[in-house]
């Protein structure tokens, strides 16, 4: 849920690239719930193919054909995806890809980004918004509860390293490599809605040092996949061990998977008596998303995510445009179908850079932006516009055109 004060907005319906609330306002929807309904709502492929698995089979313990059909789709497109276990969310797919790099690696800690996120699971919650002055060294990032009543234990089983600084990513990794062996990193940047992008050469990087450590590397792809045929990881050449996927696979219903090469994978294996991780839940694999994420996913042919990312580009050069003709301070970021706004004096490229770009008025026009913008005909989660298929020419013109009205507003306001 997007929560937004003084009450949520309460959705009541939606069609392709439309949202209406409980108060008859209809917008653009550039969140497409977090980035999972990559054809927009209401798809008819979708929708038919739901309503025909609704009167087949809701449920059941036993696997079904479209589990099979979609792992099937998952293992010939992403490249570090031999074999692929299903769940529920983004969330559950992270803790269970730890939990079997844990029993592959033989080490217990595990290290990622500072500042990134991995969904609700407590132990990748840790310093997900660490504040400057608790923040500690850069090069020994103090890890900081994210929740209260997080158990210090589980914090000691944290190691944190920054985006883009490749000499100190080697140096934490060496200093903790007898007890590290996982490492993950969400690889289209830092995390959602943040603009702050991966380079290329520090993937490149970290797949080398976690190779050469005997680390495992994973990929959490549940919103990058949507990056491009092959994910972030085919975008970028550089294959991880493990990939976390989650949000447009499911095409809409709730989805989670864990994907990797059969050695790591192996840890499931029932083949050889108890599986070193025992995997199951009362709706893994569930044949009413694999249906829908099936589907949706057959419809992402190359051509559509090439569309994806000229309607991105679309949107870029109109937004650069609305800043420089309301005189704003700001850039626009884009890789495909994810486009940013900052209102930052650079493009941040890492966490306590971004943090640190911050300053209050920066961050009272970004926290604004968002309701100017509803009011303006566009729903928008953290000044990110998140594509879709069903979003039109006329639309993103449409965007811009509201998004340059939302910026005088806002200068007006100030
Ligand atoms: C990179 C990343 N990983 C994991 C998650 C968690 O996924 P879910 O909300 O399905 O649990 C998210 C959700 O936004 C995410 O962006």
């Amino acid at each position: 849920m997007l929560v937004t004060k003084p009450h949520p907005f309460y959705a009541l319906s939606a069609e392709g690239s439309y949202i209406t609330d409980a108060d008859g306002w209809t917008r653009i929807d550039w969140v497409n719930n977090f980035a999972s309904l990559i054809h927009g709502h209401n798809k008819r492929e979708v929708v038919e193919i739901i309503s025909q698995q609704a009167a087949r089979l809701l449920s059941a313990t036993m696997p079904a054909e479209w589990e099979v059909r979609l792992a099937e789709l998952l293992v010939e497109r992403i490249p570090s995806v031999e074999q692929v276990r299903f769940m529920n969310s983004g969330t559950e797919a992270n803790l269970i890809a730890i939990k079997a790099a844990r029993a592959f690696s033989g080490k217990s800690k595990v290290a990622k980004l500072e500042g990134g996120y991995h969904g609700q699971y407590d132990l990748l919650e840790a310093s997900y918004v660490p504040s400057a002055d608790r923040w500690g060294a850069r090069d020994c990032p103090a890890v900081l509860a994210h929740n209260s009543g997080t158990p210090k234990s589980l914090l000691d089983e944290l190691v944190l390293f920054a985006l883009n600084d490749i000499a100190t990513m080697r140096e934490i990794l060496r200093r903790n490599a007898s007890e590290v062996g996982t490492v993950i990193i969400d690889p289209s940047g830092l995390s959602l809605g943040t603009g702050v992008y991966a380079d290329r050469e520090f993937l490149a990087a970290l797949r080398e040092t976690t190779e050469r450590l005997g680390m495992v590397l994973i990929f959490d792809e549940v919103w990058s996949l949507r990056s491009g045929y092959r994910g972030t990881q085919g975008a970028v050449g550089i294959t991880p061990d493990i990939t976390t996927m989650g949000k447009m696979i499911g095409g809409g219903l709730p989805i989670g998977a864990v994907g990797g090469k059969r050695d790591v994978m192996s840890v499931f294996s029932v083949d050889e008596g108890e599986p070193k991780v025992k995997h199951s839940g009362t709706f893994t694999g569930n044949p009413m998303s694999m249906a829908a994420g099936f589907t949706a996913m057959s419809l992402m042919v190359p051509e559509m995510f090439e569309m994806l990312a000229v309607q991105g580009q679309r949107l870029t050069d109109g937004l650069r445009r609305a800043l420089t003709d309301t005189n704003t301070q700001g850039h626009v970021v884009n890789r495909g179908s994810m486009t940013n706004l900052l209102f930052t004096e650079g493009i941040p490229v890492d966490y306590r850079d971004l943090y640190t770009q911050q300053t209050p008025t920066v961050a009272a026009l970004a926290a604004k932006m968002p309701k100017l913008m509803a009011t303006e005909g566009l729903h928008v989660l953290r000044n990110m516009f998140v594509g879709s298929t069903a979003i039109s020419d006329d639309d993103v013109d449409q965007t811009i055109a509201a998004v340059t009205r939302a910026l005088v507003a806002a200068r007006e306001a100030r």
